[in-house]
């Protein structure tokens, strides 16, 4: 008796240890199950502002693109309810090239209004068409102040596409929003897995999934369990809007051999307040083109000096024409398209090109 009641204790020690070995491993499942079923209220508090572009769009390739809307649009996400306690806004649905400067103020102090208004908001993100995502960041680094970022993210991929990134973009988004090491970086670009700063990041590619890039780096890597920062954007003041109107007009010329200066001629003649130059390598251009800027200059238009090459530094001190005027400004590694957007907001505050210059050196 006293043989087999071992062998049965034995036994039955060895069916328990099995079963806790399988149930125990069950049970964390389960738990995780759960855990996704039923968030955290503690969730850090996201809004999402859609404004249009490839994100929300199927069909794009057909000619027959039609829009979808933000709800639409995170349906395909599901996983972001156990990141974030996220609300939207239908600020627009529209293409990027259909943004204007007059969409930008009303974007950035609806942004500016909703961080005031709630408190709880870990940040902003604004998903964007690609093509112009990167001025529209950088409009935001520069107007919305605070240490609550936004982050901007879009698609390479319409909503119906294959192999799309729109999804894992928005994710991403989301969660740089909700990291608290995301504080104080501004207005980033999150696509790809990497987050960019707005004032760096620009589209270097028509198609591909990774097609921005930064200049100056990536400000840090989105990993799948973390969000890994190793740089950090410098941060001037933001610019006040709150007597801003209308933003002064600002035109960009590209530059190239037999250049005349006609287009300059005709932006001056169109009122232009400010112009940009994409020059050749260090801001050079042709001789015709030199005299039309300097007769810009005269007329009391603040001109930038910038670079076609898409790369590299022009000093913000000794941007010149190639006649060597002394009055033009420098755009330091801003590309032309950020140039431009830092001239409209430095012409709200002065049209003396010594003042602008001093805010240009601000934002190198
Ligand atoms: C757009 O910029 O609106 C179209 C292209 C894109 O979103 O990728």
């Amino acid at each position: 008796m006293t043989c087999h009641t071992a062998a049965r204790d034995r036994t039955f020690a060895l069916m328990r240890n099995l079963l806790l070995t399988c149930l125990i491993p069950l049970a964390g499942v389960a738990a995780t199950a759960s855990a996704q079923q039923a968030p955290s209220p503690d969730r850090p508090a996201v809004l999402i502002v859609a404004t249009g572009g490839t994100i929300a769009s199927t069909n794009y390739y057909s000619g027959n693109s039609a829009k979808i809307g933000i709800g639409q649009v995170l349906e395909a996400v599901p996983a972001l309810d156990s990141v974030a306690r996220v609300s939207t806004q239908q600020f627009a649905n529209v293409a990027s090239t259909q943004v204007s400067p007059a969409m930008w103020l009303d974007l950035s102090r609806s942004i500016t209004d909703s961080l005031r208004a709630r408190p709880e908001l870990a940040g902003v993100v604004v998903t964007h068409g690609t093509d112009a995502l990167e001025e529209t960041a950088y409009f935001l680094d520069l107007t919305v102040a605070g240490p609550r970022p936004v982050v901007v993210t879009g698609a390479m991929r319409p909503a119906d596409g294959i192999g799309i990134d729109g999804p894992a973009n928005l994710y991403d988004a989301v969660r740089v929003v909700a990291d608290s090491a995301s504080r104080g970086r501004g207005t980033m670009v999150v696509m790809n897995d990497q987050v960019l700063a707005a004032r760096d990041a620009t589209k270097a590619n028509t198609t591909r999934p990774d097609a921005f890039v930064s200049n100056r780096g990536p400000l840090g890597n989105v990993d799948p369990e973390r969000i890994v920062f190793f740089s950090a954007p410098q941060r001037p003041p933001a610019f006040d809007l709150s007597g801003v109107t209308e933003l002064p007009r600002v035109d960009i010329v590209y530059t190239y051999l037999g250049a005349d200066g006609a287009a300059v001629d005709a932006l001056v003649a169109a009122g232009a307040k400010g112009i940009v130059v994409a020059g050749s390598g260090r801001g050079a251009v042709p001789p015709l083109e030199s005299r039309a800027l300097r007769r810009a200059v005269e007329q009391g238009v603040v001109v930038v000096s910038g670079s076609r090459t898409g790369s590299g530094s022009i000093p913000v001190g000794t941007g010149r024409t190639n006649d060597g005027s002394p009055r033009t400004v420098g755009a330091g590694d801003l590309n032309v398209q950020k140039a431009r957007i830092l001239l409209m907001l430095a012409l709200t505050q002065s049209s003396d090109p010594a003042a602008v210059a001093r805010i240009f050196s601000q934002h190198q």
